[in-house]
C-alpha cells in the first residue's frame, strides 16, 4: 500500500465525506510554490495551502529561525513565565499593528483568535454589569469551527447539527452600494438595544464565502456606529493578515480602526499553528482589577509557544523585506492583467481583485451549493492538471505564495482559462 491508502486506513481528515471521497495525494515535500506528492507528481500550490504560506514552502529563513529556538527553549508554559520570543514579537507587532492595539493574547489557531474575541467582548460587559451576551456578524461569514466562532459564522450547513446549542449571533448582510443605507439603519437598529456585545466582519473580503468583497468606506461607517453604541468591533484578519490585500492588515485601509483583531494563519508563514487577539487598552483594562474573578480565565497549552514566536518573528521580517513587498505588488498586477483578460469572457459573470487575492464567478443557471457538482469537477480538474485551487461553488479563487514566479502564475491562470471551458 502506498500512503495514500495508508492514509485511509485511520486519517479522518477535514470537511470530509469518506464515503464518497477518493484517495488523497500523499504530499511529501514542499519548495516555494510547489508541492510534491509520493509519485513525484508536481503541484501548483495557488492557496498557499489554505491561505498560510506567504515565504514559500520549507522556507529556509523561517526553518533556521524554527531550529535555532527548538535547540535554545523549545517550549516553556505562559502562566507564569514569559520568554524572549514572546516579548519581542509583542514589540515587533506592535510596530505594525494599528496603533491604538495594544495588548497581545496568544492562542493556536483562528478559531480560538475569534473564541477569545468574543469571550473578551463578552466578559467585559459582564465584569462591568452590563447584560450583552449577543455578538453580529455578517451573512456568509467564516470564523473557524469552534463553537463561538461557528457561532459566528454565517455558512449554514457548516452549523447546522449545532443549531439551538449556539451563542445568539444575529446576521446582518454584506455591505453593497444598493443595500448601503438599510444596512446602515439596520446596524444603528441594533445597536441602540443595547444587547450586543460585539460586532464580528472580516474586513473587506470574505475569504470562505469565495473571496466576497466589500468596501472600507461603508465598513468605516459601520464600526463608527458601534463606537458610538459602545459596542466592540472584531476584525477577524485570520485571513486578511499580513500583506493579503496589499497592505500589512486590511484594516489599515480603515480610518476607523477596529477594538480588537484576530491574527493567525500567516503569522508563522504556514510553519506552527498559533493564533493572536490583540486589544485596544481599554478592553484590557476591563479585566484589569483587584477582583481576581475578573481575569480573562482562558489559555491553551501551548500559549505563546517560543518555537511559534520565533517563526512569526522570521515571518514578519521576512514580510517587511523589499523582496517580498516588491513580490505582492507583482501578483497583485499580474492579477489584474488577468482579470482585464478574463472578465469579459461569456461563461464569466464576475471577477474581483484585492492585494494577492483574485476570485472568478462561472455564470450558472442554478445556485452552485458550496460543495456542488460544478466544484468537484472544477476541484478534480485542477488536481489532475497539477494545481492546488479549491473552488467555491461556482467561485474560483487563487491566492498564491507571494514568491510564486512568473511561470507558476501564467500556469495558474492558463489552467483557469481551460477549467471555465469544462463546466
Ligand atoms: C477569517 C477566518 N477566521 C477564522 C478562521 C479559522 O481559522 P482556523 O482554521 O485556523 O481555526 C478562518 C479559516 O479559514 C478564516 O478564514
Amino acid at each position: 500500500m502506498n500512503l495514500s491508502e495508508r492514509d485511509k486506513l485511520y486519517n479522518w481528515h477535514p470537511y470530509t465525506q469518506h464515503k464518497t471521497a477518493a484517495n488523497f495525494p500523499a504530499i511529501v515535500k514542499g519548495e516555494g510554490a510547489l508541492l510534491w506528492d509520493e509519485n513525484g507528481k508536481e503541484y501548483i500550490d495557488a492557496i498557499a495551502s489554505w491561505w498560510v504560506n506567504p515565504y514559500g514552502h520549507s522556507n529556509k529563513i523561517i526553518a533556521d529561525a524554527i531550529y535555532e529556538q527548538l535547540t535554545t527553549l523549545e517550549h516553556v508554559l505562559f502562566g507564569g513565565f514569559t520568554h524572549d520570543k514572546a516579548v519581542l514579537l509583542a514589540e515587533k507587532l506592535m510596530t505594525i499593528l494599528p496603533n491604538n492595539q495594544k495588548k497581545l493574547f496568544y492562542s493556536d489557531n483562528g478559531s480560538t483568535a475569534v473564541e477569545v474575541a468574543l469571550k473578551c467582548a463578552m466578559q467585559y460587559n459582564y465584569n462591568k454589569g452590563n447584560k450583552k451576551t449577543k455578538i453580529i456578524a455578517f451573512e456568509d461569514a467564516f470564523h473557524g469551527d469552534t463553537f463561538g466562532a461557528m457561532a459566528s459564522s454565517g455558512i449554514s450547513f457548516f452549523s447546522e447539527a449545532f443549531k439551538g446549542s449556539l451563542l445568539e449571533v444575529i446576521r446582518i448582510p454584506v455591505p453593497t452600494k444598493e443595500n448601503e443605507e438599510q444596512n446602515l439603519q439596520n446596524l444603528k437598529d441594533l445597536v441602540k438595544t443595547n444587547e450586543y456585545a460585539a460586532f464580528i466582519f472580516e474586513p473587506l473580503v470574505q475569504g470562505a464565502a469565495g473571496m466576497v468583497m466589500y468596501s472600507s468606506e461603508i465598513l468605516d461607517k459601520m464600526i463608527a456606529i458601534c463606537n458610538q453604541n459602545n459596542v466592540f468591533t472584531i476584525a477577524d484578519e485570520v485571513m486578511t493578515g499580513f500583506g493579503k490585500t496589499g497592505k500589512t492588515f486590511a484594516s489599515d485601509y480603515l480610518n476607523n480602526k477596529p477594538d480588537m483583531m484576530c491574527l493567525s494563519k500567516a503569522l508563522t508563514g504556514g510553519t506552527i499553528p498559533m493564533a493572536i487577539t490583540t486589544f485596544t487598552q481599554e478592553i484590557f483594562d476591563g479585566f484589569y482589577d483587584d477582583d481576581t474573578n475578573k481575569a480573562f480565565f482562558h489559555g491553551h497549552t501551548f500559549t505563546a509557544n517560543p518555537t511559534a514566536c520565533a517563526a512569526a518573528l522570521a515571518s514578519i521580517n521576512l514580510l517587511q523585506t523589499e523582496a517580498i513587498q516588491n513580490n505582492i505588488t507583482r501578483v497583485h498586477e499580474r492579477h489584474l492583467a488577468f482579470e482585464l483578460k478574463i472578465k469579459s469572457h461569456p461563461k464569466v459573470k464576475t471577477t474581483r481583485v484585492l492585494g494577492v487575492i483574485f476570485a472568478l464567478e462561472i455564470k450558472t443557471e442554478t445556485q452552485e451549493s458550496y460543495y456542488g457538482t460544478m466544484r468537484n469537477k472544477l476541484y478534480n480538474f485542477f488536481i489532475e492538471n497539477g494545481v492546488v485551487l479549491r473552488p467555491v461553488g461556482n467561485i474560483i479563487y487563487i491566492l498564491p505564495p507571494y514568491i510564486i514566479s512568473e511561470e507558476q502564475l501564467e500556469k495558474v491562470y492558463a489552467i483557469v482559462e481551460q477549467a471555465i471551458e469544462i463546466v
